[in-house]
């Protein structure tokens, strides 16, 4: 199977990006298993600490093992915005294929330090876990937002600041804050291009560039973010809403049911049709 490094590198060379789809249930995960092999794309599967805390990290890498094998297709699974060392080392030692380290709330020199030892500690586990880092701030929670939210110029990510965290660190992805934030805002999100091109510059080539808050963002500007070099999209409301809306209509239409996995057909169609969408998106159609 080509590795994930593998995949973002090429990814990058082609310009196109990973879709990386948050899930916290065998629900979610298979209709993202599914949609990805129908379109003959990598399948990239996202847990957030709250994620993983309801599924168990041992069984959240039992389902990608087993749906790796079901599927037969790449299906690689991250320990998305690890807030501390402690929850990402444990995601590592769980098996996970990648650790989304997230110190980003914190001082620099924290973020860095913090960073660079879940690097070594996943090196000295098992040399094949991807390490993601994040520098700059992004603000705002996987929902619907109720407030605008207000992006000050603090937050988003130098790129001189950049490149020296990741000379330091060793980590293999990077996420900055060029604009995005997490939910769908009540305000249209403005990436800020430019910054994702010069933050490209000036990290190795080998450094894949990852875009969060990937829900709202309009397509015309994640096709700009592609094109400047991001080779990762993170996407998580928008699946969420759609999951949730579709199990009330099925729980409102039959309220005699009592069979569980019977009410979670519409839940699935209509979280299937945004990674749909999503993946024609970023361009990761046919490309395994
Ligand atoms: P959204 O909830 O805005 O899609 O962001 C998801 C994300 O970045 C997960 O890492």
């Amino acid at each position: 199977m080509e590795s994930l490094s593998d995949i973002l590198k090429r990814a990058r060379t082609e310009g196109w990006a990973v879709g990386h789809f948050n899930a916290s249930n065998l629900e979610q995960m298979r209709v993202i298993c599914r949609v990805c092999r129908d379109l003959k794309s990598p399948a990239m599967i996202g847990t957030s600490e709250g994620e993983r805390d309801h599924m168990g990290l041992a069984e959240a890498v039992a389902l990608r093992s087993a749906l790796r094998h079901e599927f037969g297709i790449p299906v690689f699974l991250n320990a998305d915005h690890s807030k501390s060392v402690e929850t990402a080392k444990a995601a590592v030692d769980a098996g996970y294929d990648s650790v989304h380290i997230d110190l980003s709330a914190k001082p620099f020199a924290e973020n860095l330090a913090g960073t660079k030892e879940v690097v070594i500690y996943a090196r000295a586990k098992n040399a094949g876990v991807v390490v993601e880092g994040e520098l700059g701030y992004l603000r705002g929670e996987s929902k619907l937002q109720k407030e605008k939210i207000e992006i000050k110029p603090e937050d988003l990510t130098d790129p001189d600041q950049a490149e020296h965290f990741v000379a330091e660190t060793g980590v293999d992805r990077l996420a900055p804050a060029v604009g995005n934030s997490h939910g769908i805002a009540l305000d249209e999100p403005a990436l800020d291009i430019e910054r994702i091109r010069a933050v490209r510059a000036r990290v190795p080539e080998s450094v894949a560039l990852v875009l969060h808050g990937g829900s709202g963002i309009p397509e015309d500007q994640i096709k700009a973010a592609i094109a400047a070099g991001i080779a990762n999209i993170h996407v998580n409301t928008e699946l969420r809403v759609a999951f949730v809306r579709g199990l009330r209509q099925d729980l409102s239409e039959h309220p005699d049911e009592t069979t569980p996995y019977k009410l979670y057909r519409e839940a699935e169609q209509t979280m299937a049709k945004v990674i749909e969408e999503k993946l024609k998106l970023f361009g990761a159609m046919d490309r395994i």
